[in-house]
């Protein structure tokens, strides 16, 4: 296990990318947000690749980039909800570094997601949309995410900056 590389996953709404964006300022790591760069680097938003691409051809790019994101250091790596579905991608996250799983139910997930319009608007709906669709797909992922979390920090009721006192107790533990 590579110490200077942390990877959160989980779930849309799971806060990876606040809580990122957090977790590295206090280690004094750089933070990345795996979709962020994607996006910037395509000039489009997500929603936009799944229409033109289809979900196959965003899960290439996005397995593209987790490879070479595997590559740096001191850097928390705020990952796509979906990254998981991935064997290779799970590998090369258990591999590369740390993993910590933010997990969350369905209704809070679901709850954080309509809060956030700015997300609702760059991300495409992966089945029927709704809560339904975030209550069909965790049941899928969630044997994923814990095939390769190291730790699982559960983020209903917690505020980000409690999530991130709680992955530093690990860590220190590790
Ligand atoms: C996806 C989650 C999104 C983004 C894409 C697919 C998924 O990331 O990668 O829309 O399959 O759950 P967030 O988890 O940051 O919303």
């Amino acid at each position: 296990m590579t110490p200077s590389l942390l990877f959160l996953i989980g779930y849309r709404g799971a806060g990876k990318s606040t809580v990122g964006a957090l977790l590295a300022r206090q280690l004094s790591w750089e933070h990345v947000d795996a979709d962020e760069i994607l996006e910037a680097r395509v000039g489009r938003s997500i929603r936009q690749i799944f229409v033109e691409e289809g979900e196959a051809g965003f899960r290439i790019r996005e397995a593209a980039l987790l490879e070479e994101l595997c590559r740096r250091e001191d850097c928390v790596i705020s990952t796509g909800g979906g990254v998981v579905l991935g064997e290779a991608n799970r590998q090369q996250l258990r591999r590369a570094g740390t993993v910590v799983w933010l997990s969350a139910d369905a209704e809070t997930v679901w709850q954080r997601m309509q809060a956030d319009a700015a997300t609702r608007e760059r991300r495409p709906n992966l089945a029927t949309g709704g809560l339904d669709e975030v209550r069909e797909l965790l049941q899928v992922r969630e044997s994923l995410y814990r095939d390769c979390a190291d730790h699982v920090v559960d983020t209903a009721g917690r505020s980000p900056s409690e999530i991130v006192a709680a992955i530093l107790e690990l860590l220190k533990a590790d």
